[in-house]
């Protein structure tokens, strides 16, 4: 079976619907068609200063996560990244390969360094996206399930894949981002212009999996709008009630023209409440689940370890290719 990998980092206290819509939930239906690999990226959350308590906390929380929303560890490995010693080392070959010029152009770095300067920058947050690649390419996959704004982490992926196999001998396979369109961007609530993010969106933007549900309704009651009063699947000129139709479609399964129809000649408030109320049923039982994973850690812990071995077979092997071609001698 063709493999499945992907990553999210465990910088957050839950993960957000932008997560769950654009990435994990596909995470969960391509366990089925394909050989699976999904870990936390802990070592991409030191890049910025952290506190390694909440860091420990946060990785066994998106474990927890990702097992309440329908990753099973009997199919899938999930591990995390730090776990896995291949990933920093693959890292480190790849670094060599890549060009300065080529890292800072990176938007995500770009963004990140703005405020402080790219003088203050960690080297780690510069070659963060080449460690990405380290992640994807130990592990040959065919399809790597991300929302948008990792696509130009995937196109350096492919380009580095390309560079090694061209200069030494064909070791990787080169991947493609699995990206669905309806929900590759999810947009923050209280400012439909931007992406939904752990980082920069503010409380009442961002809709957090472990939130209590009844804030949660409410974040929804008060998304921005427009003046209108036309339930209407416009990016454009709605982006707020686009963003609502887009999540409430995804969770229900329903079309979004059937949406539309079903809202005809009903204002925003009835729309909302009603969207309200499948985000808390989606999310009532997904916390509870959750809670659950997490007051057994050593299970927790189990998964992680067995997932974290089943990875280890295919890197290593990977590993072992890429440091034959490069020259150095066996260990
Ligand atoms: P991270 O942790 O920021 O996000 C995890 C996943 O969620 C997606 N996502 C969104 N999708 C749609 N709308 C949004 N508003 C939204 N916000 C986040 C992200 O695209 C991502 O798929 N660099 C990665 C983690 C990583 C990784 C990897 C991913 C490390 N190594 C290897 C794939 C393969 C990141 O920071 O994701």
């Amino acid at each position: 079976r063709p493999r499945v990998l992907s990553g999210i980092q465990p910088t957050a206290d839950s993960f957000h619907f932008g997560n769950y819509l654009g990435a994990t939930r596909q995470w969960v239906s391509l366990q089925d068609d394909f050989e699976p690999f999904f870990f936390i990226a802990d070592l991409h959350a030191i890049t910025n200063e952290h506190d390694p308590k909440k860091l420990t906390e946060r990785t066994l929380v998106s474990a927890a996560q990702l097992v309440a929303m329908g990753i099973d560890p009997e199919r899938s490995a999930i591990f995390a990244q730090s776990q896995v010693h291949e990933h920093a080392e693959l890292a480190w070959v790849l670094n060599s390969l890549t060009s300065v010029g080529e890292a800072r152009r990176m938007t995500q770095f770009k963004d990140k360094s703005a405020k402080g300067g790219e003088g203050s920058a960690s080297v780690g947050l510069l070659t963060y996206p080449i460690l990405q690649a380290a992640d994807i390419l130990l592990y040959r996959p065919q399809y790597v399930p991300v929302g948008e704004d990792q696509r130009q982490h995937l196109e350096l992926t492919r380009d580095l894949a390309q560079r090694f196999n061209h200069r030494y001998k064909k070791t990787f396979r080169l991947p493609e981002p699995y990206i669905l369109k309806e929900t590759a961007k999810i947009y923050d609530l209280a400012e439909p212009s931007r992406k939904m993010s752990k980082s920069s969106s503010s409380p009442s933007g961002i809709i957090d999996l472990l939130d209590d549900p009844k804030s949660s309704a409410k974040k929804i009651r008060s998304a921005v709008t427009d003046s209108d009063t036309v339930v209407r699947f416009d990016p454009e000129a709605k982006a707020g009630v686009s963003n609502l139709l887009t999540i409430y479609s995804a969770v229900t399964g329903r079309s979004i023209e059937d949406l539309v129809a079903s809202y005809e000649g009903k204002g925003y408030g009835d729309f909302k409440g009603d969207l309200a109320d499948v985000v808390v049923e989606f999310v009532t039982p997904f916390r509870d689940r959750t809670h659950e994973l997490l007051a057994d850690r050593a299970e927790l812990d189990s998964i992680l370890r067995r997932g974290a071995e089943k990875a280890r077979e295919v890197a290593a092997k990977t590993l072992a290719d890429v440091y034959d071609r490069v020259g150095f001698l066996k260990a």
